[in-house]
C-alpha cells in the first residue's frame, strides 16, 4: 500500500520543505544501543532540540516556529540522562522509554511492569511497550487484552505506545487482531511506524498514507510518530539541498 502511494503521489517541490519539517516534528529520535552513555544521550537531546541547522530554517522562514522532534526515545536506564539533558536545555520535548523487556519481551510480568514503573518515576512521559508474542501466536486475545490493560494502568499519566513487532506475529490476520486488541486496551489511537525508515522519501510516503487513510489529525505528533535514528540526517540533507541547491558534504551537517 505504501508503495502504491509512493508511485501515485509525489509531494510538490514548493511544499517539500514544509512536509519534511512536518516529518521532523513527528520523529521519535531514538538511540537503543548497548553502549549508550550519558554523553551520547545528551548529544541526542541536543539534536532533538536543534534538529535542523538554524540558517537552513531561517532560509525557509521557519526559524522561529520552535521545530523539534516529537520525542527522544531511549532505554529505561537512560531516561534520567535524557530528562536531565532536556531540562537543562530548558526544553519540553517528552522522553519516551521502551519498556516491558524490549525488544523480545521475554522477562516475567512483574519485571516488565516494574520496568514501566521505574521509567515513569525517572520522568518518561511516554512508554513504548512490547507485547507477549506467544499470546498472539496461540490466539489468547483475552490474555493479551488483560496484559496490555495492566501495562496501561502502570503507565499512569504517561502516554503508552504498543509496539506490535509485526515481523514476529506469524500472519497479517494476527497483526490485525493484535492491533484491535491493543486499541481496545489503549483507547485513543495514534500510530508509529518504526524499523528501517531511513530516508526522507519514505517519511513522506508515510505522511501521505496517514493523510489519505486517517486525515489531517494524524499528521501531528499527538497521533503520529516515526521511530527512527538515522532518518533525521537524511531529512536535514534534503532541506540543505532544497535551500542551497547543492548536496551537503559531511562537514556541512556534522550532527546529522
Ligand atoms: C507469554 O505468554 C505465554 C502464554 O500464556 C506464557 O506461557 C509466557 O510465560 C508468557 N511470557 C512471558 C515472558 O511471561
Amino acid at each position: 500500500c505504501a508503495e502504491q502511494i509512493q508511485a501515485r503521489r509525489s509531494v510538490k517541490k514548493d511544499w517539500q520543505a514544509a512536509w519534511l519539517l512536518r516529518a521532523v516534528t513527528c520523529i521519535d529520535l531514538t538511540t537503543l544501543s548497548g553502549d549508550d552513555t550519558p554523553s551520547n544521550v545528551h548529544r541526542l537531546c541536543y539534536k532533538a532540540k536543534h534538529p535542523i541547522r538554524e540558517d537552513l530554517l531561517r532560509a525557509v522562514d521557519m526559524h522561529d516556529k520552535g521545530i523539534t522532534t516529537g520525542a527522544v526515545c531511549v532505554y529505561p536506564a537512560r531516561v534520567a540522562d535524557a530528562v536531565k539533558a532536556l531540562k537543562d536545555a530548558g526544553c519540553n520535548i517528552p522522553v519516551a522509554s521502551v519498556a516491558t523487556g524490549f525488544p523480545a519481551g521475554q522477562t516475567s510480568l512483574i519485571t516488565r511492569l516494574g520496568e514501566i514503573k521505574i521509567a515513569v518515576e525517572e520522568g518518561a512521559r511516554e512508554i513504548d511497550i512490547v507485547i507477549n508474542r506467544t499470546l498472539v501466536l496461540t490466539g489468547q486475545w483475552e490474555g493479551l487484552y488483560e496484559e496490555i490493560c495492566q501495562f496501561r494502568q502502570t503507565c499512569g499519566e504517561a502516554h503508552m505506545k504498543t509496539i506490535l513487532g509485526t515481523g514476529e506475529l506469524g500472519s497479517l490476520t494476527n497483526v490485525y487482531k493484535a492491533s484491535l486488541v491493543a486499541m481496545m486496551a489503549g483507547k485513543n489511537v495514534g500510530f508509529k511506524p518504526a524499523g528501517g525508515i531511513r530516508s526522507a522519501k519514505e517519511a513522506l510516503v508515510w505522511l501521505s498514507l496517514m493523510k489519505e487513510e486517517l486525515g489531517e489529525e494524524w499528521l501531528k505528533p499527538g497521533l503520529f510518530r516515526i521511530g527512527a535514528s538515522t532518518l533525521l540526517g537524511d531529512i536535514e540533507r534534503q532541506i540543505y539541498h532544497y535551500v542551497t541547491g547543492r548536496y551537503a558534504a559531511f562537514h556541512d551537517l556534522p550532527m546529522a
